[in-house]
């Protein structure tokens, strides 16, 4: 659902009400926007700033520091391809590759079509069926490089969320 600027201000200001707003709350804060509006976007940050007495310059600074968080919007479907070491011994680099090719990405970035993210992630938690890719949270196991061809098509025609 596309939220107005109303609607931003709204949950900000919810958001700032569960946490101390300061910069001590800072990065709560951040998490709570992004796990809402999937990214921290300018108008977010800008309606940050004048609910809490902490400059933009001052959140983008310790937002940048943190890898967790993004500045765009993220594509429909997050691809997450494990190279922990249980996954990196059984192929798991070869299919993050595979991954890169076929959706033409580096590993860190969204399609053009804004489809498909590809982040590269450690550990899952279920090496026993390494190599694992995920897809919106969706455990795939034992996964081949001639399997991401099916996985990729699986989502392509899929809203979001699937
Ligand atoms: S190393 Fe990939 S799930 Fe544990």
């Amino acid at each position: 659902m596309i939220k107005t600027a109303k609607d931003t201000r709204f949950r900000i200001k919810q958001i700032l009400s569960q946490h101390s707003a300061d910069r001590a709350g800072l990065i709560p804060v951040l998490q709570d926007i992004q796990t809402e509006f999937g990214y921290l976007s300018q108008e977010a940050i800008e309606q940050l700033e004048q609910q809490t007495d902490i400059s933009a310059n001052e959140i983008y600074g310790v937002a940048t520091f943190y890898s967790q968080f993004r500045f765009t919007v993220p594509g429909e479907h997050i691809i997450q391809v494990c190279q922990g070491t249980a996954c990196h011994v059984r192929g798991g680099q070869r299919i993050l590759r595979e991954f890169e090719q076929r959706l033409e990405i580096q590993a860190g970035r969204t399609t053009k079509d804004g489809k498909f993210d590809l982040q590269r992630v450690a550990c899952l938690g279920c090496c026993a069926l390494a190599p694992v890719v995920t897809v919106n949270g969706k455990v795939h196991g034992a996964v081949t490089a001639k399997k991401v061809p099916a996985i990729i098509s699986q989502y392509r025609d899929q809203g979001g969320n699937s």
